[in-house]
């Protein structure tokens, strides 16, 4: 499918607190955060006109630009109304949602303390990362070794959502698409298990659900939700360091995100796994909960902590 250029799309974009036509929403060249990568992003999506966990992903947004040495100039609660207002102008009801905010032009040069700090939200029509609809979800991606690590967190934000880390997401995805993968498991720095380029990966094993221990790389609001819904459903939950050589004893494989939701894994590296009954529940679970009001979806998970 031809992709249609992000730069000549109809509706419009957030920016600075105004909506501005599509096409017309444009940022100075010289700007520091094309430049120094000082920009942290959100991926969200709506569903029925709702975007599940808002609060969550605005709270991650403005606690990434923290860590970058910025403040986003704008309350958790203007960023949340400013999400829904752009998916109402562009009339989305389901749509995926990209706040990012960046240092600006005012300063270039390592040092960016002049700069002022920009906030943009845009939002599209995009369906599953890896498939439209569950049956063809169901068959399973199919993922190569990135050539890449994930760095120590001394060594760089991993905390953060932020636009610089996804220089190792991108050179691992194409190295492992021109081996005809879907996309790339990535390794941290130690050789343990870490993630997907932009979700969690979550292997069953011995009947239990086992993610590696996100030390180094986002602890997902997706990740966490699949969590609560395994919980839920009495399945034994164990976040830990996973190695490599452990993954072929893994009956099923699945990644979550927020763009990736529930995906189930056929194969890694030459291994094959068979997408099974767990993998299947918890796509479910999944898709039914984020089209529940966010009313219930938050009671839904108090009342399942409180159990
Ligand atoms: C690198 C990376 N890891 C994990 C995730 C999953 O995070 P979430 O479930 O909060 O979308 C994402 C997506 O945002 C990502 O880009």
């Amino acid at each position: 499918m031809a992709l249609v250029p992000f730069d000549d799309r109809d509706g419009v974009i957030w920016m600075d607190g105004v909506m501005v036509p599509w096409r017309e929403a444009k940022l100075h060249v010289l700007s520091h955060g094309l430049h120094y990568a000082s920009g942290v992003f959100e991926g969200e999506r709506s569903y029925s006109g709702n975007v599940f966990k808002l609060r969550e992903h605005t709270d991650r947004l403005i606690a990434s630009g923290r860590i970058l040495g910025f403040e986003i100039p704008y309350s958790a609660e203007q960023i949340d109304a400013a999400c829904q207002e752009v998916l109402a102008a562009n009339g989305l009801e389901d749509g995926y949602v990209r706040p990012i905010a960046w240092r600006g032009s005012e300063q270039l040069s390592v040092s960016g303390q002049q700069t002022r700090i920009h906030l943009a939200i845009a939002c599209w029509a995009w369906p599953n990362l890896f498939g439209d609809d569950r049956l063809s979800r169901m068959r399973g991606v199919r993922l190569g070794m990135a050539p890449w690590k994930r760095p120590h967190p001394e060594t760089a934000p991993t905390a953060s959502k932020a636009a610089g880390l996804y220089m190792i997401g991108t050179m691992s995805k194409h190295a492992v698409e021109a081996e005809g993968y879907d996309d790339a498991l990535m390794l941290d720095w130690r050789g343990r298990v870490a993630e997907a380029t932009g979700a969690n990966i979550f292997f069953v094993l011995d009947g239990e659900v086992h993610t590696p221990t996100p030390d180094c790389f986002l602890d997902g609001i997706t990740r966490r939700t699949v969590m609560s819904l395994a919980r839920r459903h009495q399945m034994k939950v164990v976040e830990r360091v996973i190695m490599p050589e452990e993954m072929a004893r893994a009956t099923e494989v699945f990644l979550a995100g927020t763009a990736a939701e529930v995906t189930p894994v056929r194969e890694i590296a030459g291994q094959a796994y068979t997408p099974g009954a767990i993998t299947e529940t918890l796509l479910r679970d999944y898709e039914a909960l984020v089209r529940m009001a966010p009313e219930e979806v938050v009671r839904q998970e108090a009342s399942r902590a409180a159990a």
